[in-house]
C-alpha cells in the first residue's frame, strides 16, 4: 500500500523543519546562535508561532542550483501573538545556503509584509544571512528592491524591528535601516555595506570585522543600531518589550498597563536637579523616579549619549520620553544628538505616543567640526519633527533651556500643549556669562573692578532672565512647579491633552532637513 497523503504532508514538513541539517544546527549552536524556529519560538507566545510557505521552492538553475535542494528557500516566515496581539515575522536560516536571499526567499518576506500592512500588525525580521545569493544573480537583486519597497511604504503604518544575529552584508543592510528598530546581538551581529577585504582593496585601511561592523561599531559610533544585546535570546526579548510599548499600528493606541507607581527607591526629586548650572547629573534619574515601576527602555543608548530618548509609562499608558543628559557635554545639543532626537520624535508620533520631554541643556554645540558637519541642517530636524507631531506634547524645563535649544527642545512656539518648569530653570536666550559679556561689555570694560562689575552684570542678569518666571508672565510656561510634584503634574497635565486632536494642512509629504 502506498503512503498517505497525511504521511507524504508530515514527512515533507520533517524536511523542510531539518533545514540545512544536524551538522549545520550543530554549528550554528557552536557559534553561540539558535536555529530560525527556535528563534521565532522566543519571539512569540508558546505554541502560537504559524509558519507560511513552508513548501516555497527556488526556481534557479543556473550553476547547480537546478540539482539543489533549498529548505524553505533559507528563511522561515509566518505569524504569532506576542502577549496576545498579532505580529508578523520572518527567521533567516543560516543553516540553508547561508541564509542566502533568492527570488523566492524575497517572496516568502514580503507576503509577510504584505500581511502585516493589510493586517495592521507589527513585522520583525530576524536577519541571518550571507546576503544576495549570488548564484541567481539579478532575481536576488531585485528581491532585495521589493522588499526594500514594502518597508518604506509600511513606514509609518506597522511597527518595523529588524534583529540582526549574524552577518547582515551588503545592500542586504538597507532593509533594517528603513525599519524603526535594530538591534544587534552580541558578538555575532555584524552590518556593513562592503567588509574589510574590499575596503582594504580600495581604501588601504584594515579594520576587523567586529572593529568594522560589529555590535559596538553600529550602537556608539554609526548609530544604525538602536540596542545591543549579549545574545540572540535577549536581542529578542528586546524585541518584545519594544513591540509592549507600540501599538499594533498608526491608527491604534499602545495598549494599557495597570499604572504602578515608580519603584521604592524613587527618589526625591528636590535633590536630584543641582541648583548650580555647571554641575551634572543623570537624567536618567529624574526619569525613573517619575515613571511607572520606574522603568525605563532606553533606546540608542549608547550613541549620542548627550541626549536620552525611550520609552516608559506614565499611569499605565506608554509614553515617548526625551531629555537632555547633562552628565555628557553638559547637555548640548549636536550633530548626533539632533539625529537620534529627531528620529525618535517622529517615529513615536507617527504610532501616537505622547512626547513628554525634560530639558536642561545650554544650547547647541559650538564648533567648526559642528557647522562644516551640517549642525544646521541636523539640528533643524529637531525643530521640524517636533512642529511637524501632532501627538500631545508635554515638556518640563528642569534647569538650563537656552537659546535655540530651548526652542528645539519642545517650547511652546513649537507645539507644545503644556510645559512645566522647576523653580531653578534658566530660560534665556544664551546663559547668564555669554549674555553680560555681551551687553554690559561697555560698562563692564569701563568699570574700574571688571572683574566685579562682570560678577555683578551676571548675577543682574540671572536674576531678571534666567528663572522660569518670565517666560511664565508671557504664558511660555504654563505651571512652575515643586519637583516633588512632577510625577502626579504629568499624569494630569498628560490626562489633559490625552484627547488633543491636531491636523496638518494636506500634502504629498513633507521635506525634513537631512
Ligand atoms: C550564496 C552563500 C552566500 C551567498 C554564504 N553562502 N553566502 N551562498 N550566496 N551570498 C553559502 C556558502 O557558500 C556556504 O555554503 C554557506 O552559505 C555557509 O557560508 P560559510 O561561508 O561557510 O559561512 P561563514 O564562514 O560563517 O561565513 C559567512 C559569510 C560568508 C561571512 C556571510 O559566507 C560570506 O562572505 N558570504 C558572501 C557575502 C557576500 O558577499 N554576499 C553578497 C553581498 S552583496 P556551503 O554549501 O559551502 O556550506 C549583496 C547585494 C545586495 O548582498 C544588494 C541589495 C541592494
Amino acid at each position: 500500500m502506498g503512503k498517505s497523503p497525511l504521511d507524504e504532508l508530515k514527512r515533507r514538513r520533517r524536511q523542510v523543519e531539518a533545514g540545512g541539517g544536524e551538522e549545520r544546527v550543530r554549528r550554528q549552536h557552536e557559534a553561540g546562535k539558535l536555529t530560525a524556529r527556535e528563534r521565532l519560538n522566543h519571539l512569540f507566545d508558546p505554541g502560537t508561532f504559524t509558519e507560511l510557505d513552508v513548501f516555497v521552492m527556488h526556481r534557479a538553475a543556473e550553476f547547480g542550483l537546478d540539482r539543489m535542494e533549498i529548505p524553505g528557500d533559507g528563511v522561515v516566515s509566518g505569524y504569532g501573538t506576542v502577549e496576545g496581539r498579532l505580529v508578523y515575522a520572518f527567521a533567516q536560516d543560516f543553516t540553508v545556503l547561508g541564509g542566502s536571499l533568492g527570488e523566492m526567499h524575497a517572496a516568502k518576506i514580503c507576503k509577510v509584509l504584505d500581511l502585516a500592512v493589510k493586517t495592521g500588525s507589527p513585522v520583525v525580521g530576524l536577519n541571518d544571512s550571507g546576503g544576495a545569493r549570488i548564484q541567481e544573480g539579478v532575481a536576488a537583486l531585485n528581491g532585495y528592491g521589493e522588499i526594500f519597497r514594502r518597508n518604506t511604504h509600511a513606514s509609518g503604518v506597522v511597527p518595523q524591528i529588524s534583529v540582526i544575529l549574524g552577518p547582515c552584508a551588503g545592500g542586504a543592510v538597507y532593509s533594517p535601516a528603513l525599519t524603526d528598530f535594530v538591534i544587534m546581538a552580541g558578538d555575532t551581529a555584524h552590518m556593513f555595506i562592503t567588509g574589510p577585504q574590499v575596503i582594504k582593496a580600495v581604501t588601504g585601511e584594515e579594520v576587523s570585522l567586529e572593529l568594522l561592523g560589529g555590535g559596538v561599531a553600529h550602537n556608539e559610533k554609526s548609530g544604525v543600531a538602536h540596542f545591543l544585546t549579549a545574545n540572540d535570546g535577549e536581542a529578542i526579548r528586546v524585541a518584545r518589550r519594544l513591540l509592549a510599548h507600540l501599538p499594533s499600528n498608526n491608527l491604534e493606541e499602545a495598549p494599557l498597563r495597570e499604572a504602578e507607581e515608580p519603584a521604592d527607591d524613587a527618589e526625591d526629586l528636590r535633590h536630584v536637579v543641582p541648583a548650580d548650572p555647571r554641575r551634572p547629573y543623570d537624567v536618567r534619574r529624574v526619569i525613573r523616579a517619575v515613571v511607572d515601576g520606574s522603568e525605563f527602555l532606553e533606546v540608542h543608548a549608547a550613541y549620542a549619549q548627550n541626549a536620552v530618548v525611550g520609552y516608559a509609562r506614565l499611569g499605565g499608558r506608554a509614553v515617548a520620553v526625551l531629555a537632555n543628559q547633562p552628565l555628557q557635554q553638559g547637555g548640548c545639543l549636536d550633530i548626533a544628538a539632533s539625529d537620534k532626537l529627531a528620529r525618535f520624535v517622529r517615529v513615536s508620533d507617527a504610532f501616537n505616543l505622547p512626547l513628554l520631554t525634560f530639558v536642561d541643556t545650554p544650547g547647541y554645540l559650538p564648533g567648526v567640526a559642528q557647522e562644516h558637519g551640517g549642525i544646521i541642517r541636523h539640528g533643524a530636524k529637531i525643530l521640524y519633527a517636533y512642529a511637524e507631531a501632532t501627538v500631545p506634547k508635554v515638556t518640563v524645563i528642569l534647569r538650563k533651556a537656552y537659546g535655540g535649544a530651548y526652542l528645539a527642545m519642545c517650547s511652546r512656539s513649537l507645539g507644545a500643549d503644556l510645559v512645566l518648569a522647576y523653580p531653578g530653570a534658566e530660560i534665556a536666550v544664551m546663559g547668564p556669562e555669554g549674555a553680560a559679556n555681551i551687553i554690559f561689555r561697555k560698562e563692564i570694560a569701563e568699570s574700574e573692578d571688571p572683574t566685579r562689575a562682570r560678577q555683578e552684570k551676571i548675577a543682574e542678569y540671572r536674576e531678571r532672565f534666567a528663572n522660569p518666571y518670565q517666560a511664565a508672565a508671557m504664558g511660555y510656561v504654563d505651571q512652575v512647579i515643586d519637583p516633588r510634584e512632577t510625577r502626579g503634574l504629568l499624569r494630569r497635565a498628560l490626562a489633559a491633552v490625552r484627547s488633543k486632536r491636531e491636523g496638518r494642512p494636506a500634502k504629498k509629504h513633507g521635506n525634513i532637513p537631512l
